[in-house]
């Protein structure tokens, strides 16, 4: 097979950032995703029905003129954040509300302290059928860096799940056989997301041969073992797990630092590198339904009307990209070879 046709497919977890990074992240998503849930952890982050409608503009005013792409909104959940907060923004179109445990990742610091803290905001999100999208990691110093997830599903995913048994919840980018078991053991309404670096990486990738800074992310990369459970549940067929690139660009400088930032830029080839793996899988029957039915099935969507062409074709991406004042990205698996590439959008 040498040509794959596709319904368009959505991002249901991507970071696009702000202010001038927009021109960059937006057209990026846009090129293959028809929407995306588009993550609140700004600085400030998106609290407020406000917040998230003017972040919308913003997001609005860099969209490619020609492109049909809708950015799908999200609140950022903190201690404060109550029951009218969520029904606003409910009202205002806000598609979702994400929790991250404070301290959990890229600026969570303003973020959720203490889950109890939420039952009521979980009481009004299960009422409104608004989904809870979790970054599911704990965060106590005495946990280490690669159990974080297995001990959140444990220690606060099940507690949750049991006491909102109607809420609709979304794992994001999960890592491990726990939490592909957990998700395949819950109700309809729990799913996942699974990003590209997941999939095609374990934490060799980040550690072996020399520290790649540019394969680190969070929750970070886990062992084989992990990867396999995961790309078994992405061409499983199973509907609860879908796409979501956690796309998240940081600075070359921030990177490539002392203390570098977490966060894999895999927009600019993101439904190449899900094609590569479900290709390497012999799967790409699967590709569609995870990448373009699923998410919009579990979100009460529609599905795209349009459609995306894919070629078999090895290409590379630019070793860098270059934003204004002289400031670079460098794109999630830059300078290694692609096997598909996406030839257009067919109405
Ligand atoms: O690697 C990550 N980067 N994981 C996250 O959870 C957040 C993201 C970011 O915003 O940089
Ligand atoms: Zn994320």
């Amino acid at each position: 097979m040498n040509e794959l046709v596709l319904t368009l497919p959505d991002d249901w977890h991507v970071h696009l950032r702000d202010a001038a990074l927009l021109h960059e992240t937006v057209a990026a998503t846009a090129r293959s995703f028809g929407r995306a849930i588009v993550m609140p952890n700004l600085v400030p982050p998106v609290r407020e029905a406000a917040d998230a409608q003017a972040y919308r503009q913003r997001i609005l005013a860099a969209v490619p003129k020609g492109s049909g792409f809708t950015p799908l909104m999200t609140l950022y959940l903190t201690d404060q954040t109550t029951p009218q907060t969520i029904r606003d923004a409910h009202a205002a179109g806000v598609t979702a509300v994400k929790l991250y445990p404070a301290g959990a990742t890229t600026h969570s610091d303003l973020a959720v302290t203490r889950i109890e803290h939420l039952w009521p905001v979980c009481e009004m999100l299960a009422e409104l059928g608004m989904p809870l999208l979790v970054h599911g990691e704990v965060t106590d110093g005495d946990i280490d860096i690669f159990d974080r997830e297995a001990v959140f599903i444990e220690r606060h995913l099940q507690p949750l799940v049991a006491r909102f048994p109607t809420l609709k919840l979304v794992l994001e980018h999960i890592t491990t056989a726990q939490a592909v078991a957990f998700v395949t053991a819950s109700g309809p309404n729990v799913a996942a997301t699974l990003t590209p670096q997941h999939l095609l990486m374990n934490r060799n990738d980040m550690l072996v041969g020399g520290i790649r800074p540019h394969n680190y992310c969070l929750p970070v990369l886990k062992r084989r073992t992990h990867q396999l459970a995961l790309q078994q549940a992405a061409i499983s067929g199973n509907p609860k797990f879908f796409l979501g690139t956690d796309s998240a660009p940081h600075l070359q400088e921030r990177k490539e630092s002392a203390c570098g930032c977490a966060g894999c830029y895999s927009a600019p080839a993101a439904i190449e590198l899900y094609a590569q793996i479900f290709d390497e899988l012999g799967a790409l029957d699967k590709l569609e339904g995870f990448a373009s039915h699923f998410g919009a099935d579990f979100y009460g969507l529609p599905r795209n009307q349009a459609r995306i062409r894919l070629c078999r074709e090895t290409w590379q991406l630019p070793e860098k990209l270059a934003l204004l004042g002289g400031r670079t990205l460098i794109p999630f698996w830059a300078g290694q070879p692609l096997h598909w590439r996406l030839a257009g959008i067919l109405p």
